[in-house]
């Protein structure tokens, strides 16, 4: 720490030239070790060990001694400190620089990106949300029942891009303060243990054409589905990998989304999710991949046209559904809401409640 270092260190300055006043002379010994031991050791107790101002300490003992045994009375003592704090001060510089190359290397390494330029702004809708679509967004924004965010990566690139000068005035190099270390390599990189997004359990199924195919879905069961889709899409947004947003434009270290497991509903076993893409075509399309949805896959993805039930699910979203569940013989089937929270607003632009795309899920009754 550059700046706590200049404190003690004026006050050792400041008692080194009082211990050498010329008159009298010789040095006043008790007046410099009390001040040093005052401003160099005693904070070492508190944790802020600086070995540029404890160096500082020695050298400017060293050079009361010198300027003792060999200057004549009357002559300045200044050329001795400023030798002693060049010295103290240049020791610690190689250091501190080699700090700050390193931030920048790293800042090189997870630089901002911007996401207008991959993906564009959601069209405004003037829904007004039921209930559940509010309760499903307030999830995303530590509402009630919220799973905890993973903040830690997102601060250490905060920092990494945000405190450049700071790695050079806050360098060990100065001394040891109990503040926050820098950045290390192993918080920025992706959390090594997230599986790749799983494989289809089934090849797609026929298209629902025509109507009859509502009704036949209990409260309790569209509940279910909902709850399944709300912790699928948190699993698929994987606020873990969004980095740090400074703005739309200037986002470091995004992990695109991308599903790390297959969503669960109670007594349903999920065959398909697919993605209803509304940003990147000018109509809806169903992102088609032989993986759960992961945007890296999707991008050069081949498309198709939503079917009738798919259609009637993005009427309902686009009135302010969260969802929308239809079943045919043994199948169910459900389209649920991705909208905008708080928290996606940053990179996705827009307003919250904005609808971003749908999923498509296809079920089937778990085997018993
Ligand atoms: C840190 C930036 C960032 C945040 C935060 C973010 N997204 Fe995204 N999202 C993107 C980018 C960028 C894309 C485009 C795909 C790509 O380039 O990876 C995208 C794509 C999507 C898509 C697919 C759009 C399409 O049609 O291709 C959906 C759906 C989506 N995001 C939902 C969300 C939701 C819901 C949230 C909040 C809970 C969210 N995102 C938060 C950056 C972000």
């Amino acid at each position: 720490m550059l700046i706590v270092s200049l404190i003690p260190a004026a006050i050792l300055l400041a008692a080194a030239h009082r211990a050498a006043r010329p008159e009298p002379h010789p040095v006043q010994w008790g007046t410099f070790l009390g001040w040093g031991f005052v401003a160099a050791v005693f904070p070492c107790g508190m944790f802020v060990a600086s070995p540029t101002v404890l160096g500082l300490w020695a050298l400017l003992g060293i050079g009361l001694l010198v300027w003792q045994l060999t200057s004549p009375r009357g002559r300045s003592f200044l050329p001795y400190s400023a030798a002693a704090v060049l010295i103290a001060y240049g020791l610690a510089a190689p250091t501190a620089w080699r700090d700050y190359t390193r931030f920048a290397e790293l800042r090189g390494r997870y630089p901002f990106e911007s996401m207008a330029v991959r993906v564009p702004e959601p069209r405004r809708g003037d829904a007004t949300l039921t209930p559940a679509a509010e309760k499903a967004l307030e999830l995303f924004e530590g509402g009630p029942g919220a799973p905890t965010l993973q903040r830690f990566r997102e601060l250490e690139l905060r920092y990494l891009h945000e405190y450049t000068v700071q790695a050079f005035i806050n360098s060990p190099g100065f001394g040891v303060t109990r503040m926050r270390p820098p950045p290390r390599e192993e918080s920025l990189k992706p959390p090594p243990d997230r599986p790749e997004p799983p494989p289809q359990p089934a090849s797609p199924g026929p298209a629902w054409d025509g109507a009859g195919f509502m009704g036949s879905v209990s409260a309790d069961q569209r509940a279910d589905f909902g709850r399944m889709h709300t912790a699928g899409l948190f699993d698929f947004v994987n606020p873990g990998g969004w980095g740090y947003a400074r703005s739309r434009r200037e986002v470091a270290g995004f992990l695109p989304h991308a599903f790390s497991r297959v969503p669960e509903a109670s007594e349903w076993k999920v065959e398909r999710v697919e993605l209803v893409g509304l940003l990147r075509h000018a109509d809806p399309v169903v992102y088609q991949s032989e993986r759960l949805p992961a945007m890296a896959d999707v991008k050069d993805a081949p498309t198709r046209s939503l079917d009738a039930f798919e259609i009637a699910g993005l009427k309902a979203i686009r009135r302010g559904e969260d969802g929308f569940a239809g079943r045919r013989g043994d199948e169910v089937r459900f389209v649920g809401a991705v909208r905008s929270a708080n928290a996606c607003v940053g990179c996705h632009g827009g307003e919250r409640g904005d609808l971003l795309g749908a999923f498509s899920y296809r079920l089937r009754p778990a085997a018993r």
